[in-house]
């Protein structure tokens, strides 16, 4: 069969029409799992997939699964996944552009009647992001057989919303039995979100692994009281506390030279007054490396901070570890075929490791499977700036089809 090309321009319009929901003044996105702009993202994509014939699976976690029937009925379905949560001030394309490219995948193969042996299924996981629920990437490690339905349905958000009552709310509470026995393989593609692909002028990322990744919840209790008669000895300030470990946090991540990083991006003060000294903080340290002697190295520097700290302030510090995602090597066939796939649709590529955290580290180990990624601008990502141009997004669905219809063709 020879491959059908994508259509750039509707690939763009669907980019360009599903960013409506969740948009945000500054050009960005604030879509956060689960909440009413997920559930309109949603349904732009089951809409568009259902007029082209595909059907519909929706598990208890809310993942999607878009379905294009292929020839064998008795054959494992192609998987292709990514998420339409972003960040609370994200970008349009991190995550959405892997769905969108999966949606052109399918587009594509019906416009062009093509005839595919495998079933070729695009998913939308749940909360890739774990901004609103945690942990990150929870609607896969779900689908991996990490977690009970009803263990994250009770996760509650700020406001103490459950996932199981947002998950309702929007209709996505499904009840279809998916599992992963039923795929052979799985890509997922998606916004390179740094800036060595744009740099080197290369159209193409060939993934070859993700770096681990850990999350630790810390809680600071100490003692509030008024700012203005409350003495400075003897105060037991978790905000001031807090301050310490944060910057301790930072040496952790400047003593593994460009490879290690170290993060304190979410910080609850109570009851964050200007007039109250600071009882209590809730923060998040993650730390990243691609090497796991290295991450344990981090994380046994980051236990002795805290007990550091601890000490010295009074503040008493308890900690627990939410996220433990092992640096994850995709497989090497695969790799070779969208290396090759990049060469068959005439764009250069570099093979690369991802510094951020994807769907695929929860499916590593269920199938072979692999990532694509495209250049973004300036590498920023995780941010309403976060952009791509038209011609890398088709570049990459290419390649994507490409890779996709090899797998079909090959895969007994
Ligand atoms: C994914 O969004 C990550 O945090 O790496
Ligand atoms: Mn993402
Ligand atoms: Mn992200």
């Amino acid at each position: 069969m020879t491959t059908p090309s994508i259509d750039s321009a509707r690939l763009w319009t669907s980019l360009t029409e599903v960013s409506r929901y969740g948009a945000t003044p500054a050009g960005g996105l604030n879509r956060l799992a689960a909440s009413i702009f997920d559930g309109q993202a949603r349904d732009y994509v089951v809409a568009a997939a259902t007029e082209i014939g595909c059907t519909v699976r929706i598990d208890p976690l809310g993942n999607t699964f878009l379905r294009r029937e292929g020839t064998d009925h008795k054959a494992k379905a192609i998987l292709i996944g990514s998420h339409l949560d972003s960040q609370p001030l994200g970008g349009k394309y991190d995550g959405i552009y892997g769905v969108m490219a999966g949606l052109e995948l399918l587009q594509s193969l019906q416009t062009s009647n093509s005839v595919t042996t495998h079933p070729i299924e695009v998913v939308v996981w749940t909360n890739e992001e774990g901004a609103r629920f945690s942990p990150a990437m929870m609607g896969a490690a779900y689908f991996a057989g990490k977690f009970s339905a009803e263990e994250l349905h009770s996760r509650t958000d700020v406001e103490g919303v459950t996932l199981g009552e947002s998950l309702r709310a929007i209709n996505y509470l499904g009840s279809d039995f998916v599992s992963p026995d039923q795929f052979a393989s799985y890509f997922e593609i998606h916004i390179e979100q740094g800036p060595i692909l744009e740099r080197e002028g290369i159209d193409i990322g060939v993934v070859t692994a993700v770096q681990g990744m850990r999350w630790f919840r810390v809680q600071l209790s100490g003692q509030s009281g008024h700012s203005g008669t409350y003495p400075m000895e003897g105060r037991r300030d978790a905000l001031a506390a807090a301050a310490q470990i944060v910057s301790g946090v930072q040496t952790i991540g400047l003593a593994q030279p460009e490879i290690g990083r170290a993060t304190v991006g979410h910080l609850l003060v109570t009851p964050n007054s200007p007039n109250v000294v600071p009882g209590n903080v809730e923060l998040m340290v993650e730390l990243r490396h691609p090497e796991v002697l290295a991450l344990n190295t981090m994380t046994d520097e980051l236990h002795a901070l805290l007990k550091t700290v601890e000490s010295r302030t009074g503040v008493v510090i308890e900690v627990k570890q939410e996220l433990d995602s092992a640096t994850i090597h995709f497989t090497p066939e695969l790799i070779d075929i969208v290396e090759a796939s990049a060469t068959a649709s005439g764009m250069s590529s570099t093979r690369m490791i991802s510094g951020a955290g994807h769907d695929a580290c929860q499916i590593a180990g269920l199938m072979p499977l692999t990532m694509i990624f495209i250049p973004c601008v300036d590498g920023i990502s995780h941010a309403e700036n976060e952009d791509i141009t038209q011609v890398w997004a088709a570049n990459g669905a290419q390649v994507l089809v490409e890779a996709v219809l090899q797998v079909d063709s090959h895969l007994k």
